[in-house]
């Protein structure tokens, strides 16, 4: 039985935010929740989180039958904190322990270090360019393992080594159980310091095995707002590369952000400077200009969605198009062959197959019939300040530039309204509406003249 404990009681001061360090997003999702799939990938049968700084609210993120939190009141270690969940552990499970700060940390190298511990007790080392602030791995003259020694703890001679620990580390739970009761505090911060079991296993004559990471994102830890933004850039760029590896064109991986997730049929191609949010699906064909930002979406074969369009919760239907400085609002959905234009704002609307609304328009809590044409300018007058009210329009309708329609209403299908009309009756198929001042000519019409100057 694999039973993982996960560390996620710090408050992670460097990070200066109120925010508990692990729930800060990683691509629009808590770091913590990498460290959960890692460690269920990794085959994991029990998960134990504990907690302390944000406990309440780190708790409601790790939810889920297979965990369970475990409250570290006060920090005092790494090794403290491991020792407030391992008496719920078996004593003969493998245990292999996480932080919850280290969220890109394969499932493979898991597997690697939990069958190195057989045995013994067994840790995940790397080879960095930068090692400060790590804790370092020091090895004898055989180059066998001796000791990991806190970047405070270390002298001149040890701040040069460049393998570090990564903080990964798995054994027989009853074994971690023994020498955690045996470590001590007597360091320059004063905490139990989870990595000197492995000294303590040595002095004991037990095999204490170094894994050494194959990977760069194995280690990279959150400490700081800089790690986090170098870590996102990083996954981003592991997210980008994956898309073109299953043939999505990406104009420039450098210049796309993906907060959840994203599904891609063939030939899709994805502009610079596009964020997706949630859930979004692209069919095949698809296309995304530069600068959108598309958030749980399902977006058909041969859309395409033109320059600065904003689209959240919308269904757009095969072969629709839509923008560019468009803005389609939880509810809606655009039907085939449909076009949505400049500065339109779509919100719980059904725009019907080939339906158009091009230039300058508002349509909220409607239903637009299937080729209708909705004028420049068109407003649905959806609230009077206390409830809203749907507007109807049927097959074919045709709405005249500059109209407020004021709902409830409806116009029915061939449904026709003149230019600047303000609607506030129903209209049948066989009528055109018309609610504006008439024009008068006036003949012979004398402009005003300059009064002349005084001075
Ligand atoms: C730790 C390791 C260091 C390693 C580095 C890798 C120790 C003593 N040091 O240092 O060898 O190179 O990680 O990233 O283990 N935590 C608790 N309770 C505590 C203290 C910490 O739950 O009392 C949690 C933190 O929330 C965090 C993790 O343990 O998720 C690591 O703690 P942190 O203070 O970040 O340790 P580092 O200084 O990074
Ligand atoms: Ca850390």
């Amino acid at each position: 039985m694999l039973e993982v404990i996960i560390l996620a009681a710090g408050q992670g001061s460097r990070m200066q935010s109120r925010l508990p360090k692990v729930l800060h997003l990683l691509s629009g999702r808590p770091l913590i929740h990498y460290t959960l799939d890692a460690a269920r990938a990794a085959g994991a049968n029990q998960i134990h989180v504990v907690v302390g700084c944000g406990a309440d609210a780190v708790e409601a993120a790790v939810q889920a039958p297979d965990v369970q939190c475990h409250l570290q009141a006060q920090q005092k270690g790494t090794g403290h904190a491991v020792q407030q969940a391992i008496g719920a552990c078996h004593p003969d499970s493998t245990l292999l322990v996480l932080f919850g700060d280290v969220p890109l940390v394969s499932d493979r190298t898991l597997q690697t270090v939990v069958a190195a511990a057989e045995g013994g007790i067994a840790m995940l080392s790397a080879v960095v360019e930068d090692p400060s602030g790590y804790g370092r791995v020091v090895r004898d003259g055989q180059g066998e393992f001796s000791a990991v020694v806190e970047h405070k703890d270390a002298s001149m001679v040890q701040h040069q080594l460049r393998e570090i620990n990564t903080g990964v580390l798995a054994s027989r739970a009853s074994s971690l159980a023994d020498w955690l009761s045996r470590i001590q505090n007597n360091n320059a911060q004063s905490e139990y310091y989870l990595p000197d079991v492995l000294a303590l296993a040595k002095a004991d004559g037990i095999a204490v095995s170094v894994v050494v990471s194959d990977s760069a994102l194995d280690t990279l830890g959150v400490n700081t707002p800089q790690q986090l933004e170098y870590l996102e850039r990083q996954h981003q760029q592991v997210l980008a590369e994956r898309l073109m590896a299953a043939g999505v064109f990406v104009a420039d991986r450098a210049r796309l952000d993906i907060r959840g997730s994203l599904g891609c049929g063939r030939d899709v191609s994805i502009d610079i400077n596009v964020v997706f949010e949630g859930q979004v699906v692209l069919g095949d064909e698809v296309t995304i200009g530069a600068h959108c930002v598309i958030r749980n979406a399902t977006i058909e074969a041969g859309v395409q969605v033109r320059p600065f369009t904003h689209i959240d919760g919308a269904t757009i239907k095969a072969g629709a198009e839509i923008g560019p400085y468009a803005r389609l609002r939880p509810g809606t959905e655009i039907g085939e062959q449909a076009k949505v234009g400049n500065f339109v704002e779509i919100k719980n609307v059904s725009l019907g197959t080939g339906a158009k609304a091009n230039h300058l328009t508002y349509l909220g809590d409607a239903t637009v019939g299937a080729w209708s044409n909705v004028g420049a300018g068109t407003i649905t007058c959806n609230y009077d300040g206390a409830n809203k009210y749907r507007t109807e329009l049927g097959e074919g309708v045709f709405i005249g530039s500059n109209s407020t329609l004021v709902a409830p209403l409806s116009v029915a299908s061939g449904g026709f309204v003149a230019a600047g009309s303000t609607i506030t009756d129903d209209v049948a198929s066989d009528q055109l509406a018309v609610a504006r001042g008439r024009q008068s000519n006036v003949d012979g019409w004398q402009r005003p003249a300059k009064t002349k100057d005084k001075a």
